[in-house]
């Protein structure tokens, strides 16, 4: 294991305490110890005895210095568990197979003390076979989803599980602080704004059907009908401190398929094509 941090300790500390022989390497050594891990003196050292090396770094600068410094990686599978891009995921898996071994990207998605729990999910992309020969030491960190086989795979999917949170958070606060500069109780709005993001997960499932059907039925309104609350949305965040959340883009894409035909039809035809 290459990094001891908050989720490279957390980590090192279950693999060790489920028994599996882990050896661990720090850039700062006095950071390594602790975990029940052997620390070794090198990064050379840390990757020479095992098949496995998982890197917990705190960003893909950090993979790209170590990836450096570790020239053959001869049957070895490498696994980042490091939130990066998508380009991240690709060079590291380039990197990592012109030094002779198997990449696997990583979303970590937990923070470090749920790491060992039911509560810690993980996700993997990458090679299936390299990632079922190396499952069950995985699933020991926390439930294991296996995503794609494209090494970018875990990237995107993180990012955009990321993009959902920050999204309705942010739609959230925008919305608070409308109804507080309005004079209304902020507490108040948000029991009523708490169903409106539970309209979005209950819709979650439907929503992807749409996609993948390409149907975009119009439901509760519109695009002609969202078109006229989108303005009226602009207008109220106008003077907000976050902007508008991109619904000038919106209104422009929704003006633009009402002008070609498709004014009947519902909101997922935005991201038609
Ligand atoms: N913590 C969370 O709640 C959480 C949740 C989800 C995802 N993540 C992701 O998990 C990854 C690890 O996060 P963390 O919280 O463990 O980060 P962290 O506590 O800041 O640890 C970062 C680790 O990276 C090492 N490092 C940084 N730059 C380096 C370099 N150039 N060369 C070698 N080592 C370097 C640090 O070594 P030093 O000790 O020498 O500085 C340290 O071991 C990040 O990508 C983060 O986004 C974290």
């Amino acid at each position: 294991m290459i990094g001891t941090g908050a989720i490279g300790t957390a980590v090192a500390r279950r693999l060790a305490g489920s028994g599996r022989e882990v050896v661990v390497w720090n850039r700062t050594p006095e950071r390594a110890v602790g975990t029940g891990a052997r620390v070794a003196g090198s990064l050379a050292e840390a990757v020479e005895g095992g098949d496995l090396v998982l890197l917990t770094l705190k960003d893909h600068a950090a993979v790209r210095d170590c990836l450096a410094r570790l020239p053959d990686l001869t049957g070895r599978t490498v696994v980042a568990l490091t939130t990066g891009t998508a380009e991240d995921a690709r060079a590291a898996e380039r990197t990592v197979t012109a030094a002779g071994g198997s990449y696997l990207d990583a979303g970590v998605q937990t923070p470090p003390e749920a790491i060992g729990t039911d509560a810690a999910t993980f996700l993997y992309s990458g090679p299936r076979a390299v990632f079922e020969r190396h499952a069950s030491t995985l699933a020991l960190l926390g439930t294991p989803r296996f995503v794609g086989e494209r090494a970018d795979a875990a990237a995107v999917w993180d990012l955009a599980l990321f993009g959902v949170w920050y999204d309705a958070q942010l739609g959230l606060l925008r919305a608070l602080d409308g109804v507080r500069r309005a004079g209304i109780d902020v507490a108040a709005f948000a029991e009523t704004a708490a169903p409106q993001i539970g309209h979005v997960v209950t819709g979650a499932t439907a929503t992807a059907t749409e996609l993948t059907c390409g149907e975009y039925p119009a439901g509760p309104a519109d695009l002609t009908e969202h078109l006229t609350v989108i303005r009226h949305l602009i207008d109220l965040r106008r003077t907000g401190p976050l902007g508008d959340g991109g619904l000038h883009a919106v209104a422009d894409r929704v003006e633009s398929l009402i002008a070609g035909g498709r004014g009947g039809e519902g909101l997922t035809a935005t991201v038609d094509g």
